[in-house]
């Protein structure tokens, strides 16, 4: 009887010992990610957090971990974000990923980030070299600004190329062109803005700048800008050149309310190839577009945070000099715009 009593009480203390060690085992081992973008309601910044959130359930499904995302909103104001990573250090994130509002006030973000040994990985809003480079764990995924600038000269080249009698509306063999541009200082909206030029330049086509000026990516702002120009200026306008495709769209809908039809509008190109920019592409209104690919910045961005967070080793072959991970552009043309349009449906 004293020897049973025994056996179960023995029995009962080893399942308690048990119990804890068990129900530890059986917990996904966890990470925490923290993500500051400079303002949510940007259309291709909302388009990586959609990507982000939606690779991060299957990412946990893949390894069998638990992700927790969180994404803050920094309203386009650099004091808010520097507090809202001070947060995401202080809430014990093992990794920081930053769109930065300034792209000059990074050094401050790096130095909070190597202090609390966490590292950060910059996107889409390229910091200046040398503050990337004040610690190795600090990182840049992005695409390389002048391409998607190139790409774009190369789509009006071959149209004036091609149908330049279509092109050149004044006949005076010069191309008449105005440019909408970003933010000012944006790494994209400067590069964009000079190689697109620079590749018509170059290959010989005489140009004009009959007027450019910053709408901050933003549909809106183009629209009014595009406005302005369509009262003020006195030669038609041949070719519009828009840094993003918001701003290709809000000139769109600027012609569009001045009555003119998709075949009398200018030449209009853009960037990033948004749902609604293919759309208008598809409806004639819009050229060409520039994919920046949103998909693949968050895939490697993910597949970065699970490394460092993980511990395992980076494939040295995908990080450029220590720190940038770039993506490429593609040029968005009639001939693959529908098979664009299916990946999207
Ligand atoms: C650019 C993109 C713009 C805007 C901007 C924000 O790469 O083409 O549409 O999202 O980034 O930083
Ligand atoms: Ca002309």
């Amino acid at each position: 009887m004293r020897k049973k009593r025994l056996a179960a009480l023995l029995a009962a203390l080893l399942l308690a010992l048990a119990l804890p060690a068990c129900s530890a085992a059986e917990e996904p081992p966890a990470i925490r990610i923290g993500v500051a973008v400079y303002l949510q309601e940007d259309t291709f910044i909302s388009t990586i957090t959609q990507h982000l959130q939606q690779m991060a359930m299957e990412e946990e499904q893949a390894r069998g971990v638990k992700i927790n995302l969180s994404i803050a909103d920094s309203r386009g104001n650099q004091s808010v974000q520097n507090e809202q990573v001070d947060r995401f250090l202080d809430r014990g994130c093992d990794v920081i990923c930053v769109n930065i509002v300034d792209r000059t006030a990074a050094a401050v973000l790096v130095d909070k980030a190597q202090a609390a040994g966490v590292p950060i990985i910059f996107f889409n809003r390229e910091p200046v070299e040398e503050d990337l480079n004040r610690w190795e764990r600090a990182y840049y995924v992005g695409s390389k600004a002048d391409r998607a600038g190139k790409l774009q000269g190369e789509l009006v080249l071959n149209a004036w190329r091609f149908s330049q009698e279509e092109l050149d509306r004044n006949g005076d063999g010069v191309l008449q062109y105005v440019m909408l541009e970003g933010e000012p200082g944006h790494q994209d909206a400067l590069m964009r803005t000079e190689y697109s030029v620079r590749t018509l330049v170059s290959a010989g086509v005489p140009v004009e700048k009959l007027a450019n000026n910053n709408a901050d990516w933003q549909r809106g702002q183009a629209k009014m800008r595009m406005q302005q120009w369509l009262d003020q200026l006195e030669k038609p306008i041949e070719v519009i050149f828009a840094n993003n495709d918001d701003m290709a769209l809000g000139a769109i809908d600027a012609l569009v309310e001045e009555g003119i039809p998709p075949e009398e509008m200018p030449f209009i190109v853009g960037v990033d190839a948004t749902p609604p920019a293919l759309a208008a592409m598809a409806e004639g209104s819009l050229k060409g577009t520039v994919q920046n690919d949103a998909k693949g910045q968050a895939e490697r961005m993910l597949e970065l945070c699970c490394k460092l967070a993980f511990g395992e080793e980076l494939p040295p072959e995908k990080i450029t000099d220590g720190h940038y991970v770039w993506l490429w552009y593609t040029a968005v043309t009639k001939e693959n715009l529908t098979a664009l349009l299916g990946e999207l449906s």
